[in-house]
C-alpha cells in the first residue's frame, strides 16, 4: 500500500504461445518485476494457451497446486517483488482437471479457484469447478476471483459481492464481445471494483476453427466508469490506484443502499 487507502491493481494483457510454459512465464515475470502494484491480475491460462485439443493434452500441460512450476515461479516472484498475484493454469488433481486460478502473495500461496462456468470445448477437457466462491485478503482489500465465462452469470459477481468482495479478478481469454461492456453492469449491481486481465490474438490449433481474443482488459470502478481499458491487439500491462473504500459503501444515495434493498424473500433463485 502506498497510501492509507490506496491499492495498487493491475494487470497483464498477454499473448501466449500455446504450449510454451517457460517462455509464457518469462514474458509475465519480467512485466511483474518491472511494476508496483500491490496485486496484479494474469489471464486464464496464461501459461498455457487456451485451445486443448483434447483432455489428454491439456493433462500433460496441467500441473498440482501449488506444487506446479507456474505456481512456485509465481510464489518466487511474489516474494522477491513484494506483491501478489492471481492467475489462471490448468489445474491437474489425480484424474481431474480444472480451469483453475491461484492466488499468492509475499508469503506464499494464499488458495486456488476453478473456473465454475466452462465455456465451449473447455467441456472436452475441464471437470467443472467444485469449491466455493471465496474472497480472500491481500493486503488492505478483499478479493474475490471468478474466470472469463463465469462474468455472463450474475449469480458470480454478487455472490463474491456479498461475501464481501472489494474487487473482483477476472482472469479472461474473452472471445465473446459483450463483456467489456456488460462488466460495467456487474460493478453497477455490487458497487465493486472489477479488474479483467485478458488476453490478445487467435490460436489456430484447428485451422477451421479459429479461436480469436478480444483484448480489452480493464479495471471498472463500483460507479461503472471505466479506470483504463487496452487495447483489442497490443500486449500491454496497466497499474491503477483504487480507493478501496469506493467498494465499501453500498449507498447509491441517501435512501438507497444496494445490499439493504434487496427484497431476497421475493427472489427465486
Ligand atoms: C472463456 O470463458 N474463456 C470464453
Amino acid at each position: 500500500m502506498k497510501d492509507k487507502d490506496l491499492f495498487r491493481v493491475g494487470f497483464i494483457q498477454n499473448s501466449p504461445v500455446f504450449g510454451e510454459i517457460e517462455y509464457n512465464l518469462s514474458i509475465a515475470e519480467s512485466l511483474l518485476t518491472q511494476n508496483t502494484a500491490d496485486l496484479t491480475i494474469l489471464p486464464e491460462l496464461f501459461s498455457t494457451g487456451y485451445h486443448f485439443l483434447n483432455k489428454e493434452e491439456a493433462l500433460n500441460l496441467s500441473e498440482v497446486i501449488p506444487e506446479g512450476t507456474t505456481t512456485q515461479s509465481l510464489i518466487r516472484i511474489c516474494k522477491k517483488s513484494q506483491t501478489a498475484v492471481i492467475a489462471g493454469i490448468a489445474e491437474r488433481d489425480g484424474s481431474h482437471l480444472y480451469n483453475s486460478a491461484v492466488i499468492v502473495d509475499k508469503n506464499g500461496y494464499l488458495g486456488k479457484y476453478r473456473k465454475i462456468h466452462l465455456f465451449g470445448t473447455e467441456k472436452n477437457c475441464f471437470d467443472q469447478g467444485n469449491l466455493p466462491l471465496t474472497v480472500f485478503d491481500i493486503g488492505a482489500a478483499r478479493v474475490g476471483v471468478m474466470i472469463c465465462f463465469d462474468w455472463r452469470f450474475p449469480e458470480t459477481a454478487r455472490t463474491l459481492a456479498l461475501g464481501g468482495a472489494d474487487i473482483i479478478a477476472h482472469p479472461s481469454n474473452l472471445v465473446l464481445p459483450h463483456c467489456p461492456q456488460a462488466i460495467i453492469t456487474r460493478c453497477l449491481e455490487n458497487r465493486i471494483f472489477i479488474v479483467t486481465a485478458d488476453r490478445i490474438g487467435t490460436e489456430e490449433r484447428i485451422p477451421e476453427y479459429p479461436i480469436h481474443f478480444i483484448g480489452q482488459s480493464q479495471i471498472v470502478d463500483p460507479d461503472g466508469n471505466i479506470l483504463y481499458r487496452a487495447s483489442e491487439k497490443e500486449e500491454e500491462s496497466r497499474v491503477v490506484d483504487l480507493d478501496i473504500n469506493y467498494a465499501r459503501n453500498k449507498f447509491i444515495n441517501s435512501s438507497n443502499n444496494l445490499f439493504a434493498d434487496r427484497r431476497t424473500e421475493l427472489y427465486r433463485l
